[in-house]
Formats: structure tokens, C-alpha cells, sequence
């Protein structure tokens, strides 16, 4: 009879044991999952697909996307490549009032400041980025702005009278002599402008073709890359800069342009982005290490200074 109790009595302890282990393993599990991005994720209203994209991305981002509303643009707008986390909230609302365009397009554009209408708000470019200065339809430079370490180019390497900032010089020099081994005739014909010059310049074409031609194709003082005294329009002995695209020195340049500090400014397809129409012609010097960057990212200087260099 006593037996029989006793083993009663262990019998019971042993299921309370049991029940109370399960219990603790149990409630450790919903207290574990309460407090998981999982569970979070899931409260905001993301699906299970978007979780675990989301699960996946790093801290900064996941703990970005936690703070923030349900929105089904986060996710895609976070996995572009270039996207910045500042202008999280310029993408949302570019993308909810531009529903067709794609989240890639929406990205660059906001980056670059392209969703503004050109000469909208611009700013004074940040000159302390020395060689990598951002010039375009968002960012001018002072009127009086003038290089003070331009030099005058020879004759074997620009027409009469072009100057350009020394650095420049030198790797153009280069670029230009390892063309000409190959039978290539590579030369300056537009360098540094002043202010003056691209003025006249700029309103020839406006006189002559209107506004919106002039803005496709020339740059408003105060906004044009030449002033920098970093830019070269290039051509050949015989070609004019509009049909430089067909010769063998423009695919000599898109080979080997990077590798002497240069990149091609205003690329085809990139309209929307620099502003300008395609120019096989204009390179920019940025250095080496920068052009061959952006040779490999194939991406414009405007997006590579948003992304690498302002962000
Ligand atoms: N043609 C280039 C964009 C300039 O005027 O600077
Ligand atoms: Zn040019």
C-alpha cells in the first residue's frame, strides 16, 4: 500500500517536472519570438517574404527599417545599390508621385538632385574636394573663380592659345604621347573658360537656337566644367567634335582615358542624370584612382560624387 503511494507521489512530481520544463521551454520560445525582429517585423505588416530580406540586410538598415512605418517601397528602395539612408524619405515620396518609374531610377535621380528643375535651388560647390569639384546644373562656382595654377599648352598637344591646370597637363601629356604610339592624334580644342567666355558663349546658342537647345548643350557661366580648368574637349587632326564618336581615338579613349586620370563627362543614355547631352568629346580629369572607379562602375561622375563623396 505504501509502496504504491510513493510511487504515486513520483509519478506526479515527474509529470509537474515535466509539465514545468515544457512550460519554461515554452514560454522561453514566446519571449524569445516577442522580442525578435521577426516577430517585430511581422507587428509592422511586413509578410514573410519581405522578413526574411529584410532579416538579411545589416544592422544599420535592419534597425532603420524597424523604426520606421509599413511603406512596400522600403524594402526595394533599400536594396538598391546606391541608395543613401538620408534621402530615404525623397525617394518615398518621388516614388509615390512617380509611380512607373523604377526604384533604380528613383534612387539615382534623388541622389544626383536630378528631381529638381535645373537651376532651381543650386548651390556653391564645395571647392575644398580639390580635383573631384562637382560642377553641374545644381552646383556653380563663384564668377571670379579662376585656377592659379593654369598653364599654357604646346602646340603638339592643343590648338593656339589653350590653358589648363598644370596636374591636368601633365596626364593629358601622357595620355596623348602612349596615343600617338599607336598612330592616334589626340588634341585639346576648348580648355579653361572664363566665366566671360562660356557667357558669351552660352547665350550665342540661346541667340541663335533658344533656350532649350542652349541648355542641352552649353553650360550657363558660373556652371560650366571648363571653368575649372579640369575639363578638355577633345578631337582629332581631321574630325569635329560632333563625329569624334566615329574615330579610332574615341575607342582608344573609352579603353584607356581612366588610366591617365580622365573620364567621359557626359555619357550616352545619361542625359537625364548630367543634364547635357552625350559629348564623346569632353573629359574630365579626376585622378586616377577616381576614374578608374567610376570606369568600372560605369556610372557618372554626378552619381559617384553623391554617392562616394557627399553622402
Ligand atoms: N558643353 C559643356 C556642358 C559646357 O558648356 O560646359
Ligand atoms: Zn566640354
Amino acid at each position: 500500500m505504501e509502496r504504491i503511494k510513493n510511487k504515486k507521489v513520483i509519478i506526479i512530481i515527474a509529470v509537474v517536472l515535466v509539465v514545468l520544463i515544457i512550460g519554461t521551454i515554452i514560454g522561453f520560445k514566446t519571449y524569445n519570438y516577442l522580442k525578435s525582429n521577426k516577430y517585430k517585423l511581422k507587428k509592422l505588416g511586413y509578410n514573410e517574404k519581405e522578413i526574411s530580406t529584410v532579416l538579411k540586410m545589416d544592422k544599420e538598415k535592419l534597425e532603420t527599417i524597424l523604426s520606421l512605418e509599413y511603406n512596400e517601397h522600403i524594402i526595394p528602395l533599400f536594396q538598391e545599390k546606391y541608395f543613401i539612408l538620408s534621402n530615404l524619405n525623397k525617394y518615398l515620396n518621388y516614388k509615390d508621385k512617380n509611380k512607373k518609374v523604377d526604384y533604380n531610377e528613383v534612387v539615382t535621380l534623388i541622389n544626383v538632385g536630378a528631381d529638381k528643375d535645373w537651376y532651381e535651388e543650386p548651390i556653391k560647390t564645395d571647392m575644398s574636394k580639390e580635383y573631384l569639384i562637382l560642377v553641374n546644373k545644381y552646383n556653380y562656382l563663384e564668377e571670379g573663380y579662376k585656377p592659379d595654377d593654369l598653364v599654357n599648352m604646346g602646340l603638339q598637344f592643343a590648338f593656339q592659345g589653350k590653358q589648363i591646370r598644370s596636374e591636368v597637363y601633365e596626364a593629358f601629356k601622357k595620355l596623348v604621347k602612349t596615343a600617338k604610339l599607336e598612330n592616334l592624334t589626340i588634341v585639346a580644342n576648348s580648355t579653361f573658360r572664363t566665366y566671360e567666355y562660356q557667357n558669351g558663349l552660352y547665350n550665342r546658342y540661346k541667340n541663335d537656337y533658344g533656350k532649350e537647345y542652349a541648355d542641352n548643350y552649353a553650360a550657363r557661366p558660373g556652371y560650366s566644367e571648363h571653368q575649372t580648368g579640369l575639363s578638355i574637349d577633345v578631337s582629332t587632326l581631321s574630325s569635329t567634335m560632333d563625329n569624334f564618336e566615329q574615330t579610332e581615338e574615341f575607342n582608344w579613349l573609352q579603353e584607356h582615358a581612366h588610366e591617365y586620370g580622365f573620364i567621359l563627362r557626359y555619357p550616352k543614355d545619361k542625359e537625364h542624370i548630367t543634364g547635357y547631352k552625350y559629348e564623346s568629346w569632353h573629359y574630365r580629369y579626376v585622378g586616377i584612382e577616381t576614374a578608374t572607379k567610376i570606369h568600372e562602375l560605369g556610372i557618372t561622375f554626378d552619381e559617384y560624387y553623391a554617392y562616394f563623396l557627399e553622402k
